[in-house]
């Protein structure tokens, strides 16, 4: 794909065949997010890839912050879990560069994806301290998001009405976010 068809054409995808990613793939998603720029260069992402079918189960049916919210991850054949030690990136002027690292990496990873046509959808919404236990994640590392990553397959009504409850469709005008020269 054209690049700007890739950041064009992307959305959350929700519902995945029962289908492997091959490796090769795997292995360009994965270098996508490792070539990401981050402050100072401290690269201070990590991810857990899970593809245990019942690793991923466990996810599917606990992780979600309100009830089974996330139980639509299961079919994906794989799950990344971004995560960071903060101590391995900086803080200026109170914002912790962390979470803008691994924000930057992880949608290297996603837009990766889609272009070999590969849905993921970030996932905020879950039970930290299940995903913690679930995947033995140590205290100091901050679990910043997860993401199921897999072939589309038609949307059900669930997650219909999850993008249509989240307007995902929608974006702002760019009159409404660009200021010129001045706020
Ligand atoms: C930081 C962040 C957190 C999100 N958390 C969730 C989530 O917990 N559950 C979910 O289904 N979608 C989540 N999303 C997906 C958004 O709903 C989606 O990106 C938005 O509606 C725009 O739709 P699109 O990605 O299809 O363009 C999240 C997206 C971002 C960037």
């Amino acid at each position: 794909m054209e690049f700007i068809e890739v950041i064009k054409s992307r959305q959350s995808i929700r519902n995945f065949l029962d289908k492997p990613i091959p490796e090769n793939i795997l292995g360009e998603i994965f270098e996508a997010g490792r070539l990401a720029p981050s402050a100072q260069n401290r690269q201070c992402w990590q991810y857990i890839a899970v593809n245990d079918k019942q690793i991923i189960k466990a996810l599917a049916l606990k992780s979600g912050m309100i009830g089974k919210v996330n139980f639509f991850i299961k079919d994906a054949p794989l799950i990344l879990i971004a995560t960071a030690n903060p101590k391995d990136s900086i803080v200026m002027n109170n914002q912790h560069y962390y979470l803008v690292d691994v924000a930057i990496s992880f949608q290297q990873m996603m837009l990766t994806a889609w272009n070999y046509g590969i849905g993921s959808c970030w996932l905020a919404a879950f039970n930290e301290s299940k995903v913690r236990e679930i995947l033995n994640i140590p205290k100091d590392i901050k679990i910043i998001a997860l993401s199921p990553f897999g072939y589309p397959k038609k949307k059900n009504i669930y997650t219909s009405a999850v993008s249509l409850f989240a307007k995902s469709s929608k974006r702002k005008t760019l009159e409404k976010i660009i200021h010129w020269n001045q706020w």
